[in-house]
Order: C-alpha cells, then sequence, then structure tokens
C-alpha cells in the first residue's frame, strides 16, 4: 500500500512503516541520529541519544558514524559540524531556526566588542557559527555560571541571551556582566502571574525552570537547571507533582523517566515552534536524501571550533551533562 493510503486508513501503521524505515535508513547510511529534549515523542524514540545542547555537543563528538543527523535546530547541527567538520552534519527541517540565536549578528557583536575591549566575549550556543567565530568562549545553559567564573575578566559581554545573562550575575557578583539584548520567544511567554496561579492549585508542587525564563518568573523557582537537569532533580524529591517551567517537549521524557509523577505546565504557550518541525516523517526523509547539509565556511568554523572547545574544557566534568539514550 503507499503511504498516503496508508496514512488514511492507519495512521498507527504509517508511524510504525515510518519507524522502518528510520531504522533500517541509519544502519545504511552508518548514521547517528541525535535528538534534543524539546524534540516530538515520535523523533525521540528513534534517536540514539537525547539530551540538552552540552550533553549534545560532546555526544556528536568521536561518533564512528559518517552521518549525524540532528534532531534539533539549526545551531546545535552547526555545532556538530563545528566539532565534526569531516562528517555529514544533517538537519532534517531547513527551516527549523532558534529565533533567539537570530537576535545577535557578527557585524552588531564586533560593533559592541569596540564599546567594550576590555570584555571577555561569553556566546551562549544558542548563536551563529559566526557569532561564536567572534566570542571568546562558548556556554550552554548548564555551565553558563562556571565558564563565567572561570575567566579572568571582570567585564563579560554576554551574548545573545538577556535573561540567561541575568541568571548568571546572580552568582557573580565579582563580574560585571554586560547583557545583550536577545531573548527566547518561548521562554518569555511564562509570567509570574501564571507561576503564581499554578502553584496557588498545586500547592506543594516544586517549580523548576529554564534559565531562558524572565528574572521574576527564575525568582519563584525551586530549582533552576538546563533540560538535562530536570529528570535528575525529580529523582531525588520526594513531591509526586512538578510544575515545569520550559518548553513542552519535555514532559515526554520526564513521563517516560518517572511514570508515577505528575507533570503540570504554568502555560500552554510554552511550545518552540521550531523544535515541533522536525517530525518522523522529516527524518526518514532526511536520512534518505541526506539533506539539508550544513556548510560552515572553514574560516569561520574554525575560531567557532576554539570557542566550543575552550568551554568543553572548562565544562569536562559538568555533573549536568547527562545524557539519557533510549
Ligand atoms: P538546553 O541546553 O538546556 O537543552 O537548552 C537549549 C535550548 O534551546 C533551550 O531553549
Ligand atoms: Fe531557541 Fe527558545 Fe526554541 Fe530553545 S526554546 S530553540 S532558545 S527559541
Amino acid at each position: 500500500m503507499e503511504l498516503d493510503v496508508l496514512e488514511k486508513a492507519n495512521p498507527k501503521a504509517l508511524k510504525e512503516k515510518l519507524r522502518e524505515k528510520v531504522f533500517r535508513l541509519k544502519k545504511e547510511r552508518n548514521a547517528y541520529l541525535v535528538a534534543h529534549n524539546y524534540q516530538n515523542f515520535e523523533v525521540q524514540e528513534v534517536a540514539d541519544i537525547l539530551g540538552d545542547s552540552l550533553a549534545l555537543s560532546k555526544a556528536a563528538i568521536g561518533t564512528g558514524a559518517a552521518v549525524i543527523v540532528f534532531c534539533g535546530v539549526d545551531f546545535m547541527a552547526e555545532s556538530a559540524k563545528i566539532l565534526n567538520p569531516e562528517k555529514t552534519v544533517i538537519l532534517p527541517v531547513r527551516e527549523a531556526d532558534c529565533p533567539m540565536a537570530l537576535m545577535a549578528t557578527a557585524d552588531r557583536l564586533r560593533e559592541k566588542k569596540k564599546e567594550f575591549p576590555d570584555a571577555a566575549v561569553v556566546c551562549y550556543v544558542n548563536s551563529s557559527a559566526e557569532v561564536k567565530a567572534e566570542s571568546d568562549i562558548a556556554c550552554t545553559s548548564s555551565n553558563a555560571v562556571q565558564i563565567v567564573k572561570s575567566l579572568p575578566h571582570r567585564q563579560i559581554l554576554f551574548v545573545p541571551d538577556k535573561n540567561l545573562g541575568h541568571y548568571v550575575r546572580r552568582f557573580c557578583p565579582e563580574k560585571e556582566i554586560i547583557l545583550w539584548s536577545g531573548f527566547c520567544t518561548t521562554h518569555i511567554r511564562v509570567t509570574a502571574e501564571d507561576v503564581l496561579r499554578t502553584k496557588a492549585k498545586y500547592p506543594g508542587a516544586p517549580f523548576i525552570a529554564h534559565p531562558e525564563c524572565p528574572p521574576d518568573v527564575i525568582d519563584l523557582a525551586d530549582h533552576v537547571c538546563s533540560t538535562s537537569g530536570f529528570s535528575p532533580y525529580i529523582a531525588k524529591s520526594r513531591a509526586d507533582t512538578f510544575i515545569i517551567g520550559t518548553e513542552m517537549g519535555m514532559i515526554f521524557k520526564l513521563k517516560k523517566d518517572h511514570p508515577t509523577k505528575r507533570f503540570i505546565v504554568p502555560t500552554e504557550q510554552f511550545v518552540c515552534q521550531t523544535m515541533k518541525m522536525t517530525t518522523l516523517g522529516w527524518v526518514a526523509h532526511a536520512l534518505e536524501v541526506l539533506e539539508h547539509r550544513i556548510e560552515i565556511p572553514e574560516g569561520i568554523r574554525q575560531r567557532a571550533e576554539k570557542t566550543l572547545r575552550r568551554m568543553m574544557d572548562v565544562s569536562k566534568d559538568h555533573p549536568n551533562a547527562v545524557i539519557a539514550s533510549y
């Protein structure tokens, strides 16, 4: 039966066919399938590795695979290519970008650096290869405080996420952190009122927040962590209900890791549209045609690689670099 006929007749059978296709092509292409914690469940289920940005950057290095299929957004696939120039790195959906990463350009960063010549430039990995090439060191949401503290500079130009930069400030009073004006278009949608309303409805439920949330939301959090920090915190807690302050895709993994616990989101706006573009069908298609390939001009790649590798050296023993593999 043709696939479209199959879809009308039996969507479950279509999904099974697509899964089979993904597993078969993964073998044939010698491909390694990497997925971010926010991906659709059907994509998480076929991934070789699931994790946060730091874990996935590390996981992408040194696999024996010839092809890395990165199910996430463009800057993540770019990081994989920066660290694995000899491999074919595929982003299944070309349009899957990160709106926050687009809020900083290399030109504007060069201008800003002239204003603050003594500052070290720390770029959140949610940035383009060009911006990484202009930066001194990268960070992720799980190691940002550690990275900033590791630098001898007093002045830090933190790009592009003002909310993560604001969060880092709380732990680094000795530093002057100059914020860029970028933000995550998903995490900005949760308000302190949403959280207070949800806390009132579920008294005693800990609120776990991603540091991309606005500062007044972070003020209400019982725990703040990267996407890989949620599950370990829940595992240690005695509570049975948790308020989840990050993108909803996280719930799939949390439900799988903790089937008896209950997860509540403070707003149903917590959806990253571009993370959700990648479907099982697109993954199968990407493996078939090996598109969309990530290419980075070599000069930029080499400079961006230094920025990423400096981060990895500083955070090589970071405890939050949890890799959950299905
Ligand atoms: P993590 O590194 O915590 O997975 O965050 C990536 C991201 O884009 C969050 O919005
Ligand atoms: Fe970018 Fe925010 Fe989506 Fe993460 S959740 S990929 S930071 S827009």
